[in-house]
């Protein structure tokens, strides 16, 4: 099939290179030249292990197009994905659809014949809705709109985008599932499930599973604070729980708190559709609150790991919301490194994915380039993100100090061998964690 995806961001990107490599011809468009004239050099905006091959090898067939052409495209298309992002407004939890509207008209310009029009871009219920009324303000009947949420996440998407678990599109009209269904085969034919719903319906799925996840993470974490006062470890919790079949064990590994692109912006959207529907959605606004609440613990911990934060050397090993990406969005280092910082620690800080612009203006936060130059000399380690070469490190022979601290925010690390080797080490909901 020929298809047009609008916006190569981290969903229309990732997904417009799957659905090339399962060997249908994809535009992606987007408005930003500069990124288009990167992608047609073979360089990647994003970091996603795998994807640079997958441009590479689709590109060199002639089956991935990267163009700011978007009247060719479409003209080109029968299926025309908007995968445009959807943040929140500022200092509000409403969804800005400013770009999915935008990218909704100018579709409307370019269409001619029939088309069917997708959102894979993650949109409040009602979205497909408003794109319908506004196509019929702009006379455009032809254009049919569906709803097809993404799920992938950063770090595994073109293994969530190959092995999904379910396929979820919503559309008013049944005839549109077989168009989506025969795009989908491959997958299909490998044990998706391929599961259809009103347009509305795909819409809210989106939400609720990113805000079911959220607050199993959630849930979690204040069970872990809960653990380390009891004297009881977390990790058996969250093993005695997962293995009720009904409960699953994914998403219940206690951490700093939850961040990323969609997990606090999606929970926030979520309550803004609840209040828009005169709904209270109270769980959903306890979790986003907790989460936040959170990353302040983190803080008054290590003030209490090292007495006072006045002039101490504190080193990050990783800054991303995880491993595997280059995205800070919402990552707990964001709050917990300028609050340091303003109580007059010093904090160097090392991530696979290099130095980040956000504390570049922040006094006495410096990037090293490896492990060892940033902990050479400090008195405490946060071990921030879970990137593999943190898991086996010889703290000894690292840090040159005599007597230093870790604090380990994802459990890494085996807390008896670690005390062994005299180093204080403290962890997330472990006994003597704190
Ligand atoms: C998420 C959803 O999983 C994906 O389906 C959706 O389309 C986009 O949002 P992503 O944000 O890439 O994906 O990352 P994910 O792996 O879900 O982790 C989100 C956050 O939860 C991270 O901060 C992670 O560290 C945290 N997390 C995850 C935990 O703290 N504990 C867990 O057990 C799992």
């Amino acid at each position: 099939m020929n298809l047009c995806m609008i916006g190569t961001g981290y969903v229309g990107l990732v997904s417009g290179t799957c659905f090339a490599d399962l060997g249908n011809r994809v535009f992606c468009v987007d408005k930003d030249k500069n990124k288009i004239d990167k992608l047609n050099s073979g360089i990647s905006p994003i970091y996603e292990p795998g994807l640079n091959e997958l441009i590479k090898k689709n590109y060199s067939v002639g089956r991935l197009i990267f163009t700011n052409d978007l009247k060719k495209a479409i003209s080109k298309s029968e299926l025309i994905f908007i995968c445009v992002g959807t943040p929140n407004k500022k200092n509000s939890n409403d969804v800005d659809l400013s770009f999915v509207f935008k990218a909704a008209k100018e579709i409307a310009k370019c269409t001619k014949n029939k088309k069917i029009l997708i959102t894979k871009s993650t949109v409040p219920v009602g979205t497909g809705d408003s794109i319908e009324k506004l196509l019929k303000k702009l006379r455009k009947k032809n254009i049919e709109v569906i709803s097809n949420p993404e799920f992938l996440r950063e770090g595994e998407a073109i293994r969530d985008f190959r092995f999904p678990d379910r396929i979820v599109i919503g559309s008013n009209d049944k005839k549109h599932f077989n168009t989506l269904k025969k795009l989908y085969q491959p997958l299909i034919s490998k044990g998706a499930n391929f599961f259809t719903t009103s347009r509305r319906g795909a819409e809210l799925i989106k939400y609720a599973s990113n805000a079911f996840l959220a607050t199993k993470i959630t849930f979690i974490n204040e069970l872990a604070n809960l653990c380390e006062k009891a004297n009881i470890n977390i990790e058996d919790i969250s093993l005695g729980m997962g293995s009720d079949s009904r409960i699953g064990s994914r998403f219940l590994r206690a951490g700093p708190a939850y961040g990323g692109s969609c997990f606090p912006k999606d929970t926030k959207g979520l309550v803004s559709t609840g209040e828009k529907f005169k709904t209270n959605l109270s769980i959903v606004k306890s979790v986003i609150k907790s989460n936040e609440n959170r990353k302040k613990l983190h803080t008054e911990k290590i003030k209490k790991i090292l007495g006072s934060l006045k002039g101490k050397r504190i080193a990050f090993l990783g800054v991303t919301f995880k491993p595997n990406t280059d995205d800070m969005r919402d990552s707990v280092s964001l709050k917990m490194i300028p609050a340091l910082c303003k109580q007059g620690s010093k904090i160097t800080y090392y991530d696979p994915t290099g130095s980040k612009k956000n504390f570049k203006n922040i006094k006495n936060c410096k990037f090293k380039k490896s492990i060892r130059e940033t902990c050479y000399n400090v008195d405490l380690i946060i071990i921030h993100t879970e990137w593999d070469e943190f898991k086996s490190l010889e703290f000894s022979k690292i840090v040159k100090k005599k007597s230093f601290s870790i604090f380990d925010l994802r459990n890494l690390y085996n807390q008896n061998q670690i005390k062994n080797k005299n180093i204080k080490y403290y962890s997330v909901g472990r006994p003597n964690s704190n």
